[in-house]
This record gives C-alpha cells, structure tokens and sequence, in this order.
C-alpha cells in the first residue's frame, strides 16, 4: 500500500510498506502547510535541491525524528556539518536499494543554492520503485524536458509535477510533461502557495482530462492519494 500526501507547495508525505517518506518538507513559513515540522513523522527524509522551500524544516525534523536525510552529494554533506549523522548521498542518474524501495535521482532543470549560500550541487528529482512495484515520480522543480520521454519509458503509476510556472513548469509545459511521462496519474504541486504562483488546477486537470489517457488528480493541502 502506498499513500501519498500533499502538505502544500512541493512538501509531500509518503507511505509505502510501512516506511514513512518525507519529500521537501517545507511547513514554518509555507503559508499553504496543512500541518506543522512538530507534527509529522518520517524514517526517511528526501531534499531535491537546496533551496529554502525545500530543505526548509528538514534538519530540525530529523534531529526529531532520527529520519535519515536522502539527497545530492553536496547537500547532504552540508547536512552533516549542521549535525546530521544519518545522511544518504546519491547523484543524477545513481539508484540505490533502500529498505523503502529503489530510489533513483533524475534530472531536473533549475538551481540549488543552500539557504545559507553554499553550493547546493545539482537540483533532482526522484524516482521510487517502491517494494510492491509502483513507479511513482517525484518531479519536484524543474522546467520542461525531453528526457522526461525516458523517465516514462519506466512505466509509471504516478508522476507529481509542478504547474506554478515562474520558478518551475507553468500549466502549458506541466501538459506537455504529462504527454511524455504517460503516467496512469499524475498529481500537480508548487501552485497556489504565493501569489505568484497562483494557477486553475481544476482547469488544468480538465485539459490533462481532453487530451491524454493519463487521470490528474487535484489534491488540497492535507489531502492524500492512496495506490
Ligand atoms: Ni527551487
Ligand atoms: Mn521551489
């Protein structure tokens, strides 16, 4: 059984086989966070790249939780001189067999910068097999690009893409996203958390609805999806 759950922006929750994932999790100062960093739990916590609204209450919710942190090379060995004992690195490309599941870090087009200006390396996103057999994509932020036609060759289940547009893909290029990655569904994020990255998520679900095979479906903050 796997549960995902969008806590607003890019921040996600996800179960699977009784292992708790935390995906960029962003909630002090998220306006849109339907929970709280002193409410959630995780035995695994993944950053995709450095930026505040991503590794935003990470350090402290594994120093809480005793959650290992998964990310880039450069990130987690920032996280390890703020403390961090349990860190995993990986980079672009690298998969690894964790108890959760087979985790690969894909590629994503935008920047990485740690909040505290240190090279972030490269941004990423992420993509699960999970240990029943699911492909689930975590596109996290990135622009548009081609190679998302391999990362569908997968065969994916679910694929979450953001549609905010002006730091990531907007809703025309999250559509052309959805026509290469041929997910079964697919979950949009980083919207409607500023706004600046006000968008019609209904609307867009319409047009993902018209003009693919793939089912989008529009969760709130708070709300989960369970395959
Ligand atoms: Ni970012
Ligand atoms: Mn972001």
């Amino acid at each position: 059984m796997n549960k995902l759950t969008w806590f607003g922006h890019a921040t996600l929750g996800l179960e699977t086989g009784g292992f708790k994932l935390l995906i960029d999790p962003f909630f002090s100062g998220n306006p849109a966070a339907s929970a709280t960093a002193e409410q959630v739990e995780a035995d695994f916590i993944l950053v995709s790249h450095g930026h505040g609204d991503h590794v935003g209450d990470a350090l402290e919710i594994a120093k809480r939780t005793g959650a290992q942190v998964i990310s880039n090379h450069e990130i987690v060995t920032w996280c390890a001189k703020q403390g961090l004992e349990k860190v995993h690195g990986q980079h672009l490309g690298g998969g690894f067999k964790h108890p959760f599941g087979y985790l690969k870090l894909t590629l994503a087009l935008h920047g990485s910068q740690l909040p505290d200006g240190s090279y972030g390396g490269n941004p990423c996103g992420f993509l699960l097999t999970t240990n029943d057999g699911k492909k689930i994509y975590l596109a996290q932020d990135t622009g548009l690009f081609g190679d998302m036609k391999l990362i569908g060759d997968e065969g994916l289940d679910l694929a979450v893409i953001p549609i905010g547009d002006n730091y990531t893909m907007g809703p025309e290029d999250a559509l052309r996203a959805v026509k290469m990655l041929r997910a079964k569904q697919v979950v949009p994020i980083h919207y409607n958390t500023f706004p600046l990255l006000q968008q019609d998520a209904t609307g867009w679900a319409e047009r993902v609805a018209r003009e693919t095979d793939c089912r989008a479906v529009i969760l709130q903050p708070g709300e989960s999806l369970t395959l």
